[in-house]
């Protein structure tokens, strides 16, 4: 804070409007992105209220959605040595806006997904399948990057959204293991030993979402299947 108050009363005023004037664009993104997500979300949220009317059963746990940090953004545009420029943002990175529906049962994350695709103001990027494919150390979950348009004062904007479905047990096991992700140095041997073991829980709890959704299936049909 500090800092910031002796930087800025030593910028001259025309210095700070060149500043502001160099952000412009990257603030003006962000916002977009921002509203990228609110579409999205409440497309889901949508979704949402007329299984839970139709069906009585809520598809949907919960949604949590986050923007990318520009601290991030910089290191992803270094990591992949594109210029700083909103135009390389908008064109190779997919993530800035991001959102993750968590669902009760595998079944959901593929219904919502189908509905999603479905709407003719959405456009489908990119799908990765981690639950059909899961990753090599256990991680399961269904990826989507999307495009919508988002409506502004005079201009329509296409924007690109990430969107990961998981059930509650795939994102227990993805928010654990992307907590404890080794920061320290450990030994081959530790090392190994973790992966394996992380791994083995990541299929356990997958077997445990088949086994509850064979759970729910018995009550709905009111006999064993
Ligand atoms: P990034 O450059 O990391 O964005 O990835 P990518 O283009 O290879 O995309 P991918 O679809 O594989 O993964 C993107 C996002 O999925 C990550 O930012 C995480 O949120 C999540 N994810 C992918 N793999 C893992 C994993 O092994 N563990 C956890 N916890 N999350 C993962
Ligand atoms: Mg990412």
């Amino acid at each position: 804070m500090e800092e910031t108050k002796i930087l800025e009363q030593n910028l001259t005023e025309e210095m700070m409007k060149v500043l502001e004037t160099a952000l412009e664009p990257s603030r003006l993104l962000m916002t977009y992105y921002a509203c990228a997500i609110m579409e999205i979300e409440t497309k889901f949220k949508v979704l949402n209220r007329q299984f839970s009317l139709e069906q009585e059963h809520n598809p949907i746990e919960t949604i949590k959605s986050r923007l990318k940090s520009v601290e991030s953004i910089i290191n992803k545009l270094k990591k992949k040595n594109l210029p700083f420029t909103a135009e390389a943002v908008e064109k190779n990175l997919h993530d800035v806006a991001g959102i993750r529906v968590i669902c009760p049962f595998i079944q959901d994350i593929y219904l919502l997904a189908d509905c999603l695709l479905e709407q003719d103001d959405v456009t489908l990027i990119a799908r990765k399948d981690y639950i059909k494919n899961p990753k090599e150390n256990g991680y399961r979950s269904l990826h989507l990057i999307v495009e919508i348009p988002i409506f502004l004062k005079d201009e329509k904007r296409m924007m690109k959204v990430e969107v990961q479905l998981r059930t509650i047990a795939m994102d227990f096991w993805a928010s654990l293991e992307h907590r404890m992700r080794y920061k320290k140095e450990l030994n081959p041997k530790l090392t190994e030993y973790l992966f394996d073991e992380l791994k083995e829980c990541a299929d356990n709890s997958a077997a445990l979402d088949v086994r509850m959704e064979k759970v729910k299936d018995v009550i709905e049909r009111n006999e064993i299947v």
